[in-house]
């Protein structure tokens, strides 16, 4: 049986090859890596899921990203994706789970509101997600806005209006 785990116990190489094999060798000039260029993923928001063998068939990595302001000023945000399941197992169940682990493990820790670049057909279904608080959000690379989705964690609204970043200060 497949096991969901936090994903800092396994190697790094291994969720590289994961996420090439679900999204191309090329998957590097999209929009959703500049928006978090240069940070470290979040372990405490990151889960992965093994197979019997020990292999990593699942992955989803979690980033400390902002809302820049026009003033220089940040909204914290959490970058949820990349969400990646080997392709052989996709449609089983995998992705829910590492998603449903990520919503639970934020509420549970009060983080700050969620973020991704994905299909709300897919993750507002599941979660809740949506583009409504997004509307004025804008990205350093080109997006979809009906693909732009946010999810408040502890009822705090999403909204406001900036550039989509880095954060400049990240707590440890
Ligand atoms: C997208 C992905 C993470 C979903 O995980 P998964 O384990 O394959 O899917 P699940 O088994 O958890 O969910 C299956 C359900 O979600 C639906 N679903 C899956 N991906 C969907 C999408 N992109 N849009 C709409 N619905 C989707 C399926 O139709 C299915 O619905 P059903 O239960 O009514 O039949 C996975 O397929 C994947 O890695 N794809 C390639 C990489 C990618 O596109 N990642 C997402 C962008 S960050």
């Amino acid at each position: 049986m497949s096991v969901i785990v936090p994903l800092n116990i396994m190697a790094q190489d291994a969720i590289e090859l994961l996420l090439d094999a679900a999204f191309g060798p090329d998957r590097h000039g999209r929009t959703a890596y500049l928006i978090r260029d240069g940070m470290p993923w979040l372990p405490q928001l990151s889960f992965g899921i093994e197979d019997e063998e020990g292999k990593l068939v699942g992955s989803l990595q979690s980033w400390p990203v902002a809302l820049t302001h026009q003033d220089g000023s940040q909204t914290p945000l959490v970058m949820v994706g990349p969400v990646a399941v080997a392709p052989a197992l996709q449609g089983t169940g995998h992705g829910r789970a590492m998603m449903d682990a990520v919503v639970t493990a934020a509420r549970a820790q009060r983080s700050d509101p969620l973020m991704m670049i994905g299909d709300p057909e897919y993750y507002g279904r599941f979660w809740g997600f949506s583009a409504e608080g997004t509307g004025d959000w804008d990205c350093p690379g080109p997006f979809e806005p009906r693909r732009l989705l946010a999810l408040s964690v502890d009822g705090r609204p999403v909204g406001g209006k900036g550039m989509l970043t880095p954060r400049l200060t990240v707590q440890a």
